[in-house]
């Protein structure tokens, strides 16, 4: 069993955030071994999803595990070159946020139900049906390989307040 190790997380604005990402060609020990690492990494922020490129591998591929219950085992899934086969036409609004844009949430409305294909790290091809928090985390989380975010589901207004808000959290950081 490899050991894994935290990643850094990239924060908005960042350019590798913007990309669109290639897909994984094949299942090898890296791939392998980057999942653990961003499992261990989305537990210890902790977040409910984390997308390849946040940790600034640029690669269809992202975790989740949206169980929130007090005590309740854990399901991390990992999902390699996912895509949406289907959308429900009745849409969900949450309350979204990033750990890319740590502090700053803002409601955005979904499709409440998707349905999902994506290849396992058996290497097999699965498919499930996702609704309440996990349909909303799993769109969340294919917009990233897209190079898209939360925030460009907002207005221009807000999604600048907050970018700026953010280039000033970076600044404060760079100074320590
Ligand atoms: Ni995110």
């Amino acid at each position: 069993m490899p050991r894994m190790s935290i990643r850094p997380i990239l924060l908005h604005p960042d350019p590798r955030l913007k990309k669109a990402c290639p897909p994984v060609t094949a299942i090898t020990p890296e791939v392998a071994q980057l999942a653990e690492d961003m499992l261990a990494t989305m537990y210890d922020a902790p977040g409910i999803g984390l997308a390849a490129p946040q940790v600034g591998v640029l690669t269809r591929m992202f975790v989740m595990d949206c169980i929130k219950e007090e005590g309740a085992a854990p399901r991390p899934m990992v999902l390699i070159n996912p895509e949406i086969l289907w959308r429900s036409e009745e849409q969900n609004s949450y309350e979204e946020g990033c750990l890319s844009i740590p502090e700053h949430y803002a409601p955005v409305s979904r499709p409440a139900q998707v349905r999902m294909r994506w290849t396992g790290l058996d290497g097999k091809t699965h498919e499930d049906e996702f609704d309440g928090l996990w349909a909303t985390c799993a769109q969340h989380e294919l917009d990233h390989l897209d190079g898209k975010l939360f925030i460009d589901y907002l207005g221009p207004i807000k999604r600048q307040l907050i970018t700026r808000k953010m280039e000033k959290f970076k600044r404060e950081l760079a100074r320590g």
